[in-house]
């Protein structure tokens, strides 16, 4: 294939924010995750030192918190301050003992020098209960909230500027779900509260790419709202845990950005696609494992709907499949950055996340490396490229469906602040190499090869076992149409500076 392009032909800069994740109280995700108070290789507040260097190797730039699901039953007065009070979580049917709440998050945040970005419960909670978390995290002195931080041993602010309304108050699962109606008043009224206490946030507010519920949402609150929130996860094996193998994984890349097209018609068609963006604060390729929770006819003993969720903890699932997906992905937030602000990889720890952790120690999994060459490799300037002779391969989706899909996914990108181009170029072909040729008006300089890449299509990192990893090559100088090879189920960043 040739790719065309200049250094000079730009869509657009795109935030940091669309590198972020997500952390929930859910399985080991807080608990035993990222918070072991009891692990050696914790430090005096309680984390994971060795998950805290790796989140930071990443350059996490923000990180939602609590839920998920989780949020649309907790009071997050039950964990703060010297009584913290154990509750019974309804969304995950477990005991949270509420020794990680909000002032532990913003330790956390901290540590890891990142955005935090609070989603409040909208589901048995208030626009009060919302806003005086507000109070509490980002007031000087006033009131009783920011004088009980003070109290608590946190006499500056919090300062968390990104807060969301709600998290998929639409759906039938979700604790405290709401019409379309109910749910514009309901974030209407939270978001003028929130305003009033600090006008410097910016606030979110759960969304889907269904015009009823975005016009109810956003003719009420629209005025309000910095940005709408969306979610996706491709693989919906929750109840089922089957997951899809590579070809299927592949499948799922073909219109990977139809959400993004679909909110970006509804912001474009009610004139706010220049004031609200889209956090897509919730995605990953796999749904979460956690059977029988969701549905009506819920599992009845542990073992039905409980002790299944330690198969999310199974590193071999954890494939180049994952990888080239999420790498896609990353490519189409990049290339849609004028509309896509924030994204959210769910979960950062263990459950489907890029880092696995033990006791002894923690996995990066296969799309932990994506994270690494995607915030550490590419540039944050996006270009504008087309291309000649793409390679297409055909694959079949779960339903059987056969799709003729492109065989490679890339992205050019340059610095705000040094010369030089990156290319992101990744090649779906489980079978072969593919040839890329690269015609870019104004690069020049040596040639770098980042290649993430396994044995197979089936290559993961586990415990003592590592398959999936960075490989570096020089190239030498660059020079017109120059061609790199790409190995087949491989993401490659190609760097010219
Ligand atoms: O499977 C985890 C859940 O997925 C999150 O809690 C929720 O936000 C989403 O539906």
């Amino acid at each position: 294939m040739l790719l065309h392009g200049n250094i000079k032909h730009i869509i657009g800069h795109r935030s940091p924010l669309i590198y972020g994740h997500f952390i929930e109280h859910f399985h080991r995700q807080i608990y035993g995750g990222i918070y072991d108070p009891n692990s050696p290789l914790s430090d005096e507040d309680g984390f994971r030192t060795d998950v805290i260097d790796a989140l930071k190797k990443i350059k996490i730039p923000i990180l939602r918190w609590p839920g998920g699901c989780f949020v649309s039953s907790y009071h997050w007065k039950d964990a703060v301050g010297s009584k913290r009070m154990p509750f019974f979580d309804k969304a995950w049917r477990v005991e949270d003992p509420s020794t990680f709440g909000t002032d532990e998050y913003i330790m956390l945040c901290r540590k890891i020098n990142c955005e935090p970005y609070i989603c409040t419960n909208a589901g048995t909670g208030t626009a009060e209960e919302m806003s005086d978390w507000v109070e509490y995290c980002n007031l000087e002195t006033e009131g009783k909230y920011a004088k009980w931080r003070i109290e608590n041993g946190f006499p500056s602010p919090h300062k968390v500027k990104y807060w969301s309304i709600g998290n998929e108050n639409y759906g039938f699962w979700e604790i405290g779900a709401k019409d379309s109606k109910e749910w514009s008043r309901l974030v209407k009224e939270s978001v003028k509260m929130i305003k009033h206490v600090d006008p410097l946030t910016q606030l979110s507010a759960a969304a889907l790419t269904d015009l009823d519920w975005n016009i109810h949402l956003l003719t009420e609150a629209g005025d309000f709202l910095d940005w709408i929130s969306i979610h996706q996860y491709w693989d919906p094996i929750n109840q089922t845990n089957d997951y899809a193998d590579y070809e299927q994984t592949m499948a799922y890349t073909h219109r990977i950005g139809h959400s993004i097209e679909k909110m970006r018609g509804l912001l474009t068609a009610m004139n706010l696609e220049k004031k609200i963006k889209i956090a897509f604060d919730e995605w990953n390729l796999r749904g979460w494992y956690h059977p029988n929770v969701h549905t009506i006819q819920q599992g009845i003993t542990k073992e039905e709907y409980l002790y299944p969720r330690d198969k999310n903890d199974d590193n071999t699932k954890y494939t180049m499949a994952d990888a080239i997906f999420t790498a896609c992905f990353l490519n189409e937030l990049n290339r849609n950055c004028d509309i896509v602000g924030m994204a959210n990889y769910a979960p950062a720890v263990n459950t489907r996340g890029c880092i696995f952790t033990y006791p002894e120690g923690i996995v990066l999994r296969s799309t932990y490396h994506v994270f690494d060459l995607y915030v550490n490799y590419m540039g944050d300037i996006v270009l504008n490229t087309w291309s000649e002779n793409m390679p297409f391969i055909t694959v079949q989706n779960k339903a059987k469906e056969n799709l003729d899909i492109s065989a490679l996914d890339i992205l050019v990108s340059k610095w705000s602040d040094k010369p030089g181009i990156a290319v992101a170029a990744v090649n779906k072909n489980p079978l072969n190499f593919q040839s890329l040729q690269l015609d870019i008006a104004g690069a020049k300089g040596n040639v770098k090869h980042f290649c993430l890449m396994g044995e197979s299509t089936e290559s993961y990192n586990d415990i003592n076992h590592e398959e999936v990893k960075i490989q570096k090559k020089d190239l030498g100088s660059f020079s017109d149409n120059r061609e790199i090879i790409l190995p087949p189920h491989s993401i490659n960043i190609i760097q010219i500076l």
